[in-house]
């Protein structure tokens, strides 16, 4: 069984985030997300490992390398264009030769273990396997009409959806999907849906199993998602202390990050300080992920993300439900006349109160 992970594509719902990163590497509890599905491909056995990458190909490629430390050997696979999953299926032919294999999109995180799924695609011959999830906003996915147990047809993000079954993120398929992502068409976004390859498997007579997971699993391409994603991470973590506390109070699962510092602070987890960071007369608040080298001084942090690199100092009232990207500073200023100094990006977004 070889792997695939698909991390090209564009995430224009996280800009300006992902107008310098891709958005696969955005982390949750101070990980890229990327990690978490190499993490889960080699954790049920797979070791041979495809990483589809796009603009961001040198950006994925510098964070993961060969990918010795997750104990698999990792080859790229350049797409030229976002022009769909099974677009990204199709250029990858020549890796996956006639293995059988695991799609994995890059962005979307599944808690439930794959090693049994893996090894129940393998044992019991289909011809592609799929995950789906009961979810509540079932246009926004690819849905799946089942009858007596059997898929009879998927369409993508419909309008009127059939069921409330979305298809996860991760897809096993044997060689036949390569017939099926060179016969079908581009769809009305323009995209070479893997939806359309695995319902042109369906109408072929070629065996689709599904099997419907009940843990937790996220597509992270919004913020929100991005949010409880970290959430729900930073409520598993083991608690440890590496870095250094001076006057300042711990409460819950907290995680504090060889080389930080945290002075006269409260930190209320779940929540994690990454590496460096110093926290000084400061209040992080729980779900909150706080990355390598972050300044965070006389200010509040909730339920929020900051990238590596960036400072925060004495701002009036609580930064709650953000996402900060890297080396981004945020400060109060004394200077007359008193004013707002803004330079934000193109699809910044400022809440003030
Ligand atoms: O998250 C599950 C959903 O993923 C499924 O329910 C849908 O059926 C499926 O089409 C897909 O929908 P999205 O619209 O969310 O896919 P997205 O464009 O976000 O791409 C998913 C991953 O694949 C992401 O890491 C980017 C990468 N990708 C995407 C495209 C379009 C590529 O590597 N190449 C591409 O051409």
């Amino acid at each position: 069984m070889k792997g695939l992970i698909l991390s090209g594509g564009r995430g224009t719902r996280l800009r300006p985030i992902t107008y310098t990163s891709a958005k696969q590497l955005l982390p949750v509890a101070n990980k890229p997300i990327l990690f978490y599905g190499i993490e889960a491909l080699a954790a049920s056995g797979i070791r041979e490992i495809g990483i589809v990458v796009g603009d961001t190909k040198h950006e994925i490629m510098e964070a993961v390398s060969d990918g010795g430390r997750f104990g698999v050997s990792v080859t790229y696979i350049e797409q030229e264009a976002p022009l769909g999953l099974a677009h990204a299926v199709l250029v990858s032919e020549r890796f996956i030769g006639r293995e059988r294999f695991v799609v994995y999109l890059g962005d979307n995180l599944v808690r439930e273990p794959l090693a049994p799924l893996v090894r129940a695609f393998q044992e019991m011959e289909p011809n592609c396997q799929i995950l789906l999830a009961r979810v509540p906003n079932p246009q926004q996915f690819g849905v799946a009409e089942l009858k007596d147990g059997k898929v009879v047809r998927l369409v993508e993000k419909p309008s009127k959806p059939p069921s409330n079954l979305a298809l996860v993120g991760v897809y096993m398929f044997d060689h036949h999907v390569f017939d099926a992502v060179k016969a079908i068409k581009p769809s009305w976004r323009g995209e070479l849906e893997i939806t359309d390859a695995i319902q042109w498997l369906i109408e072929r007579g070629l065996t689709v199993r599904p099997h419907v997971i009940e843990g937790w699993w996220k597509d992270t391409g919004k913020l929100e998602d991005i949010l409880e994603a970290n959430r729900i991470i930073l409520d598993t973590l083991e608690p440890r202390v590496e870095g250094e506390l001076e006057a300042s109070e711990i409460h819950g699962k907290v995680v504090i990050e060889a080389g930080a510092k945290i002075v006269q602070s409260v930190v209320r987890g779940p929540a994690i300080i990454g590496k460096g960071a110093m926290i000084e007369n400061a209040y992080i608040g729980p779900f909150t992920a706080i990355g390598d080298q972050v300044v965070i001084r006389g200010s509040e942090v909730e339920h929020s993300i900051i990238l590596e690199g960036s400072s925060i100092t004495d701002v009036g009232g609580r930064i709650e439900s953000s996402l900060v990207g890297r080396n981004v500073t945020i400060y109060r200023s004394e200077a007359k006349p008193r004013s707002y100094n803004l330079m934000l990006g193109d699809r910044s977004q400022v809440g003030l109160i």
